[in-house]
């Protein structure tokens, strides 16, 4: 075995399914609650479960677990995905501090939570498809 393929990928350094799951509950509660995301709350339907499972399907994949999202609709295409939202700087900065939020409140591991902030916000920034 390499020594990439023996590095616990970050999916298992989350603790699995249950550790990706309890972020992105943590998250989209955070979301609903905290009056400073009603900027992007606003963007999802009502009800959440959707997107928290979407959101849960994803990033088991992306943290290099099983690929559940791909499996059930194929190629993410985020950015085209997200086109019919406006996204801009307002809306990037909201999310990435929710997930912050979300990380800190499960605890997670220093480094892992700082690595995994720098590439949450390069896809969020990449998300961006309005001015301001
Ligand atoms: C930059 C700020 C972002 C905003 C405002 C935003 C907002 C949204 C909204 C409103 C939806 C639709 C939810 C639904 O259909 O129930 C969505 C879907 C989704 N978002 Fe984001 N998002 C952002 C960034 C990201 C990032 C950084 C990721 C991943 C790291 C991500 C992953 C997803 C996924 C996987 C879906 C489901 C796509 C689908 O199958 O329809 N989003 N997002």
């Amino acid at each position: 075995m390499s020594d990439a393929e023996a590095r616990p990928s970050a999916f298992e350094r989350l603790g699995g399914e249950a550790g990706v799951r309890a972020l992105v509950d943590r998250f989209y509660d955070l979301m609903d609650l905290e009056p400073a995301y009603a900027g992007i709350r606003a963007l999802h339907p009502q009800q959440l479960e959707g997107s928290r499972d979407k959101l849960f399907w994803f990033l088991c994949g992306w943290l290099g677990g099983p690929n559940h999202y791909i499996d059930r609709f194929g190629h993410p295409r985020l950015r085209a995905r997200h086109l019919p939202y406006a996204i801009g700087i307002a809306e990037r900065d909201q999310r990435m501090a929710c997930m912050i939020q979300a990380m800190q409140e499960q605890q997670l591991d220093d480094t892992l939570a700082r690595r995994l902030a720098e590439a949450f916000f390069g896809t969020a920034d990449f998300m961006r498809n309005k001015g301001g």
